[in-house]
């Protein structure tokens, strides 16, 4: 049976997580988030103090990433632990970001992720969903808003915590996140050439998702 494949790709903090969810639910789809699967292995190079390229390269092999949904929600595992709870640090953030440019580590998850779309009706979300993993989707769409909108997103989600950070300081990461995500050398964050654009900046949630689902029941139909 052919499955449908939804790509959705864009910056941090563009609401890819959020959005695809909530689309995914309403259309009984899966919504597989494969940065999530970044910052797992980004969480065990901090545990394992493995975060320099040769190192994480050596012990990849021991490194089993996992996807499970239960009732529709993904849960990520490492080695078999349900992590899903530990890999949205600033922390994790960042060691995510550095292990996604190691060429290795993207080729270890490139299997599991190809396999997700062949099995499932997906919207898979990411940085090179469009562009390298799933070229022939149904339909790519590139979400994204300017880096202020981001950070301020963010902030808001955060504030009621004790240790939300300033704002300047989310900014700050946001800019550099974007910075490491789009000039790495291997599968950078980068716009398919046929995919929709979507600039959110001025667009509330729920138009979002109203905009999104849209699409996608066109090429439903
Ligand atoms: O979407 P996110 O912020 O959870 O992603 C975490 C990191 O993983 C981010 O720095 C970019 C990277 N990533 C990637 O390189 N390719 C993907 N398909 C998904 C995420």
């Amino acid at each position: 049976m052919k499955t449908i494949n939804i790509a959705i790709d864009g910056p941090s903090g563009a609401g890819k997580s959020s959005i695809s969810r909530t689309v995914a639910n309403e259309l009984g789809f899966i919504h597989a988030d494969t940065g999530a699967m970044y910052r797992a292995i980004g969480l065990y190079a901090i545990r394992h103090d493995c975060l320099e390229p040769e190192k994480l390269i050596e012990k990849l092999k021991n490194i089993r990433v996992e996807l499970k949904f239960i009732g529709g929600v993904q849960r990520v595992l490492l080695c078999g632990e349900d992590v899903s709870d530990y890999i949205r640090s600033p922390e994790v953030s960042m060691a995510a970001s550095a292990v996604s440019a190691v060429g290795e580590v993207r080729a270890h998850l490139l299997d599991l992720q190809k396999k997700i779309a062949a099995e499932n009706n997906v919207i898979m979300d990411g940085r090179d969903i469009g562009a390298v993993i799933l070229p022939h989707a149904d339909l790519k769409i590139f979400l994204t808003a300017s880096a202020e909108e981001r950070a301020s997103r963010r902030y808001l989600e955060l504030r009621e915590k004790p240790d939300c950070p300033p704002y300047e300081k989310i900014l700050e990461d946001i800019v550099q996140r974007d910075y490491n995500d789009s000039h790495r050398a291997i599968a950078p964050l980068q716009k398919a050439e046929d995919a929709v654009l979507l600039d959110t900046s001025n667009m509330g949630f729920n138009e979002v998702v109203e905009h999104v689902t849209a699409m996608i029941r066109e090429i439903l139909d």
